[in-house]
């Protein structure tokens, strides 16, 4: 076809998409991607304490909870429209130790603050993390030998007593984020032996070894001492790898799996949407909630604009669920 043959065909043009984006009806009419509050998951950091409310320095406007205070964030949530959060605790230096023996605690804050919230807004979804990285004096995910190998097995079996014991204080959801092989199945058979059927696994399936964890560990304080995490989560490069990941975890029995983080990995999101019938959930990190409340502290960005354009971007890419510390945020501005 020579140009003056595609300039005639441009000329007679029949289709003319701008027609779809003349006015606001319109433009909605075909808008393909709808987010809702029913998309979202509320991460929400714990600690011990009593009217406690610590602004987290490198995540403005997410803060460390007190219980007493947390509930009411919990509430809050749960009128907003939110269905679920996700908890993660703050656990004081002398409870940690190199195996992480306060995670299977009955009594510890994790188990504690579900029973809590499980008491005062029972139908709200509860996720608790299975990982020791909040637990060890190391902050490595899992058992570290005194070479500084990461043990997968032993850690294993630690995630099972762990998460046995969110699954007792009332955990709806379980979510390992440890990023061990095996662990998804050994999971799921020792919580259907202890009669555990209902609750669930979100699987931390393709979690990328990324530095847009930075805000998150320094608000659990939880930064590994020596090394990296490289040897369990896995290379920002792959995606073949990421597949069999998710199915590893379905064929270890997950009810949903997880990508994470969300904006630099929209490309895995929709594979796995591709590549499975399970909910696929997107992990919006605290190092994009950074970036973006950074850039709007300066006048530089829409704030508004880019929470709800980055998370419909998620949606887009095949996301049915997307964890954001911006969950009350967006349930505002969706209202
Ligand atoms: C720990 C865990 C991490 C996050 C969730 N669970 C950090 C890590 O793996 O080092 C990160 C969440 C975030 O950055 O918002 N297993």
């Amino acid at each position: 076809m020579t140009v003056e043959d595609s300039q005639v065909k441009t000329d007679r043009l029949i289709y003319r998409p701008r027609r779809l984006r003349r006015t606001t009806a319109l433009r909605r009419m075909v808008q393909e991607t709808t987010l809702t509050v029913n998309d979202l998951i509320y991460p929400l950091f714990v600690m011990e304490g009593e009217q406690q409310k610590v602004e987290i320095a490198s995540m403005p406007g997410c803060y460390r909870y007190s219980l007493d205070l947390l509930l009411s964030e919990v509430q809050q949530a749960f009128d907003l429209g939110i269905n679920a959060i996700a908890l993660f605790p703050v656990i004081s230096e002398h409870l940690k130790d190199d195996t992480g023996t306060e995670s299977h605690n009955p009594d510890g804050l994790v188990q504690r603050t579900v029973k809590a919230i499980k008491q005062t807004v029972p139908e709200i979804v509860v996720i608790t993390d299975v990982a020791l990285d909040p637990f060890t004096t190391h902050g490595h995910d899992g058992l570290v030998d005194d070479k500084g190998i990461i043990l997968n097995d032993p850690t294993v079996e630690v995630l099972v007593k762990m998460a046995l014991s969110q699954a007792a204080a009332g955990a709806d959801l379980v979510a390992p984020s440890d990023m061990m092989d095996g662990r998804v199945g050994a999971i799921r058979r020792a919580l259907d032996a202890a009669g555990y059927y209902d609750v669930g696994i979100l699987a931390y399936s393709a979690k990328y070894a990324s530095a847009y964890y930075g805000p998150f560990r320094d608000a659990l304080d939880s930064a590994p001492k020596f090394g990296d995490k490289k040897t369990y989560q896995m290379d920002a490069a792959n995606a073949r790898e990421a597949i069999k990941e998710v199915e590893l975890d379905i064929a270890e029995g997950a009810d949903i799996v997880m990508v994470k983080p969300a904006l630099a990995y929209l490309d895995i999101i929709h594979q796995l949407r591709e590549y499975t019938h399970l909910p696929v959930a997107a992990y919006n990190v605290s190092g994009e909630y950074a970036m973006i409340k950074a850039a709007a502290q300066h006048g530089w960005i829409d704030e508004k604009k880019v929470i709800l354009e980055s998370l419909t971007s998620m949606k887009r890419a095949g996301a049915d669920l997307i964890l954001t510390y911006f969950a009350k945020d967006v349930a505002l501005m969706l209202v």
